[in-house]
């Protein structure tokens, strides 16, 4: 098992941006307390508009904090898009990409996900770049092929374009799990995860690649997915939004 996780929390469009503000001003002196009291690493993901106040707020307090997407694109014409260099200017640590959620409604595929990756590197931000398989394709048995192809253009990127070093998330969500209340069995998630990281054995290897689960993460499921040795933290939606829930989970790992 990891001796340091890293507890990345999704907060989706669960808040408006008053409510942010509100989370972040009611629990911040408790978040100092609780990153001070933990070995483990934790970043918090609001959606943009929160992103700049928030970056003011954490300042002196050892929580990241991560966009939810970025464009694909280096500064343009561009419209509705922001380039990850901004989100860099704004004092974000981390991004997510390619969230089952973005695939579905935003249309994402992988190769475009893969500039994204390449984007938030160039702007030295660590990508989290989430992949996993729909219920169906979990069924059909098809999840390693679905993962193979999700990370193809990841791989290719990094092997193609010289990249400064760099840590890397790659998130496995089953979509099946988000949100469900379901979470896989250790078993299947041991197989699944050897075969993610013999994937990425192949990148560059000045690059840093970490392994994260999510997919129904709370205080409860946590600890018993946790003893999947290859994982190295969780993507954590819905519990992240719950202060008291957010700090059980951290402090449990
Ligand atoms: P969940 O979401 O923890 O609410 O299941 C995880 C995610 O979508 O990243």
């Amino acid at each position: 098992m990891s001796t340091h996780y890293t507890i990345i929390g999704n907060w989706k469009m669960y808040f408006s941006y008053k409510q942010a503000m509100q989370w972040a001003n009611q629990h911040l002196e408790s978040l100092e307390e609780l990153a001070q009291s933990t070995q483990n690493t934790i970043a918090l993901c609001p959606s943009f508009e929160s992103l700049e106040p928030l970056s003011s707020s954490f300042k002196n307090i050892s929580i990241g904090l991560g966009a939810q997407d970025c464009s694909d694109h280096a500064l343009g014409a561009y419209t509705g898009q922001v380039a990850a260099q901004s989100l860099a200017e704004i004092g974000c640590s981390h991004c997510i990409i390619g969230h089952s959620e973005k695939r579905q409604f935003g249309h994402e595929g992988n190769d475009q996900i893969a500039q994204k990756m390449i984007q938030l590197i160039k702007s030295g931000i660590t990508p989290i770049v989430c992949i996993g398989e729909s219920k169906e394709e979990f069924d059909q048995g098809k999840t390693l092929s679905v993962l193979e192809k999700q990370l193809a253009p990841i791989g290719k990127a990094l092997q193609e374009q010289a990249q400064p070093a760099t840590s890397l998330f790659i998130a496995y969500e089953p979509i099946w799990s988000i949100g469900t209340g379901i979470t896989p069995e250790n078993t299947y998630l041991e197989e699944i995860f050897t075969h993610i990281q013999k994937l990425t054995s192949s990148y560059p290897n000045q690059h840093s690649i970490r392994l994260l689960y999510g997919g129904s993460v709370t205080s409860q499921t946590s600890v018993t997915l946790k003893k999947v040795g290859l994982i190295e933290g969780f993507l954590i939606g819905k519990a992240s939004t719950d202060f008291q829930e957010l700090k059980k989970i951290v402090l449990l790992l």
